[in-house]
């Protein structure tokens, strides 16, 4: 494997009592898109601070490039800060706006006209160079701010949930945006985010913080497939768990009896565990009398997704949400059967 761009190695961080960082070790591949991922108070801007230099590290080293950061100011850092709340410059236009961090940096004219045109264009905004933000929706001030921090060409480029203030729909057209912009210049993002599937749809890696530390590191797949913990099952996706004992077959589910479920490694029979069961490892058979279920179930309801609708069944003290193709036709309080993917079904230690 390369050698990360950015190391971050027993990482220590405090607001006078409080430990809002708690040894935090990561590595940032170059060229890609990284997610910090948590809950609101988990630590997400202050890692990226201390990253970017605005925050004290208590004890830690960060390398970027092979170059000790610590030691460097924020302003010779290579690093770019993104904020939700981009102030941009309401009397300027969008070209001076995009330019202006660039006149402290002594280039020449030419060299700046160069930079700003080409970022300009990158966000697609060319014919609105001249404009000022209070004549731009939203969404494009959001991309003005995008530009602003892309024509510095920090080595990286880190955003503090850029995407938050705008509507849904306009966030999920920034999110290809800036998946497009990424590719386009290379650079390396890391973007901060409460937002479980901006996270997992946005990002090559995700690391989930909680309370100052990382809970869990992975890819959206290993994130979602794999969780490690209760935490990062419930935070990533939706799922119902369902507590059991581990059995010589696998795992003896509370009213679900035993199931050939794959246990954890270091786990021994008698074990209490928990299982993580997805909407789409559930199939659900309206017709209870068919046959070929592995257990069944009460109809609770369900609700309509659109393409896709997901059942509530109650299994003894669970209720499981099922992924149906389309909305079940049954009524309330029947019996339906069900089938577990149990090969695809995660295990953890309770
Ligand atoms: N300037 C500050 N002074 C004191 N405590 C702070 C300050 N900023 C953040 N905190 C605390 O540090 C913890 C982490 O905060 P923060 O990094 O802002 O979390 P997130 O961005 O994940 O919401 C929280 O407990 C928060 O209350
Ligand atoms: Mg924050």
């Amino acid at each position: 494997m390369s050698t990360p761009l950015l190391t971050i190695r027993g990482l220590q961080a405090y607001y006078g009592t409080t430990h809002a960082l708690k040894d935090i070790d990561l590595d940032i591949e170059a060229g890609g898109m990284f997610a910090i991922l948590g809950p609101s108070g988990s630590g997400k801007s202050t890692l990226l601070r201390v990253i970017a230099g605005f925050e004290q590290a208590a004890e830690g080293t960060l390398e970027l490039d092979g170059k000790d950061l610590l030691a460097l100011p924020a302003n010779k850092r290579e690093v770019g800060l993104m904020f939700q709340s981009y102030a941009l410059f309401p009397h300027m236009s969008v070209a001076k706006n995009i330019a202006y961090g660039l006149e402290a940096e002594k280039l020449s004219r030419g060299e700046i006209k160069t930079r700003v045109a080409e970022a300009i264009d990158m966000i697609g905004l060319g014919h609105l160079a001249d404009r000022r933000p209070a004549q731009l929706s939203g969404g494009q001030r959001q991309r003005v701010a995008l530009a602003r921090s892309i024509v510095k060409r920090p080595k990286l480029l880190l955003l503090d949930e850029p995407l938050s203030a705008l509507d849904r729909q306009l966030r999920v057209g920034m999110q290809s945006e800036l998946k497009r912009l990424q590719r386009e210049t290379g650079m390396t993002f890391v973007i901060v985010t409460h937002d479980q599937e901006e996270a997992m749809s946005l990002a090559d890696s995700v690391a989930l913080l909680r309370d100052g530390q990382i809970e869990q590191l992975g890819t959206p797949a290993e994130l979602y497939e794999q969780p490690n913990s209760r935490f990062c099952a419930e935070f990533i996706g939706s799922s119902t768990i369902v507590e059991g004992k581990v059995v010589p077959e696998g795992v003896q589910l509370t009213g679900f009896g035993a199931l050939p479920l794959s246990v954890p490694a270091d786990s021994q029979t008698g074990d209490t565990v928990l299982a993580v069961i997805r909407p789409e490892q559930v199939r659900l058979t309206e017709d209870a009398g068919a046959g070929g279920s592995q257990l069944f179930g009460t109809f609770e309801g369900a609700s309509y997704l659109g393409g896709a609708a997901d059942a509530e069944v109650r299994v003894a003290d669970a209720v499981l949400t099922v992924r149906c193709a389309a909305m079940p036709r049954v009524a309330h309080g029947v019996k339906v059967g069900l089938t577990l993917d149990t090969a695809d079904i995660r295990v953890i230690a309770a």
